[in-house]
């Protein structure tokens, strides 16, 4: 059993199958431990299975096979409720398209996660949404509607939202994809920001040069993990099912044997994480005989 507080997001063999005239395997077989405190980026071609693989994480979807644990807890046999309440609590969604509601304030769009999961008192969630919003700097735009917003300020607002109920694990598709490249370097930052603090968190980019400043970086072709960056490391090719995964019965930390884990959380200062983020440490580029030979 890996360490959930360690790992407190785990894919243990991860399916996703949709049944039609003929039937898709979008997520075909994914292990993968992800540390606290670790920024995960996701790749792969359009159509590869990788927000189908976030929905799966997320607890946006329920998988035709396998499990995702969060902090420990094993998601497939809860119910549809139960599964909502570890999802209200322990995740929070990015997507591409920021999905604030239009006729709510920013400030109401980031009490609305608070307000259904019912923990503080109005007063306290009040403090908290004034204060994510404040420190994504948006304390002069809190009483603004999402249309009266620019495409980066409605991202932050998303994201602010996301973190609302200080969830352990934040999944984001694509939150960059409708920005401008000030913008994404922003709410890049941020995010890289949430994971140093001590969050986990899992984003799906087609930005290499993005995917380059998190942790670690899975590519994701047909479904399957095909190569696994470490930050500063070359590309490792995917073995599938290898000696170690066998060994383990379940998910490697570090989604495939033999690399070097990802930086511990608590290891670099912020400061220090910061600089070597702010050189944008080059991630060499997966190469057709890596992605092929897994
Ligand atoms: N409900 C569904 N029924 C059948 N096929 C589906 C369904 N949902 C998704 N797919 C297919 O599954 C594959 C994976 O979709 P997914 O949205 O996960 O890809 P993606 O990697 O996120 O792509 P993109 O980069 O374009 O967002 C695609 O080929 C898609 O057409
Ligand atoms: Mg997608």
């Amino acid at each position: 059993m890996i360490d959930p507080v360690e790992y407190p997001l785990q894919a243990i063999n991860l399916v996703k199958r949709v049944e039609g005239t003929v039937t898709h395997t979008l997520v075909n077989g994914i292990d993968l431990a992800v540390r606290k405190g670790e920024f995960l980026a996701i790749t792969g071609p359009s159509g590869s299975g990788k927000s189908s693989l976030l929905y799966l994480l997320g607890l946006l979807d329920a998988p035709t096979e396998g499990e995702v644990v969060i902090c420990g807890e094993e998601t497939s046999k809860l119910s549809s409720n139960e599964r909502a309440d570890v999802r209200l609590t322990k995740c929070g969604f990015v997507f591409q398209f920021h999905f604030l509601l239009p006729e709510f304030t920013a400030l109401e769009n980031v009490l609305l996660p608070m307000r259904t999961a019912d923990i503080l008192s109005s007063k306290e969630m009040d403090a908290r949404a004034k204060e994510l919003l404040g420190m994504l700097g948006l304390e002069t735009q809190i009483h603004k509607r999402p249309n009266q917003l620019s495409g980066g300020q409605r991202q932050r607002v998303a994201l602010a939202r996301a973190l609302a109920n200080k969830p352990e694990i934040i999944v984001a598709d694509e939150p960059t994809g409708n920005l401008d490249v000030a913008s994404t370097q922003q709410v890049f930052g941020i995010l890289r920001g949430i994971a140093d603090s001590g969050q986990t968190v899992v984003v799906v980019t087609h930005d290499a040069a993005l995917a380059a400043k998190a942790d670690r970086r899975i590519n994701i072709v047909d479904g399957k993990i095909s190569a696994t960056t470490v930050r500063g490391e070359a590309a490792h090719a995917a073995h599938g099912h290898g000696p170690a995964d066998e060994a383990a019965g379940h998910a490697v930390p570090n989604g495939h044997a033999g690399a070097a884990p990802a930086p511990a959380p608590s290891a670099p200062a912020p400061a220090g994480r910061a600089a070597a983020t702010a050189e944008a440490v080059p991630m060499p580029e997966r190469t057709k005989a890596e992605e092929s030979g897994g």
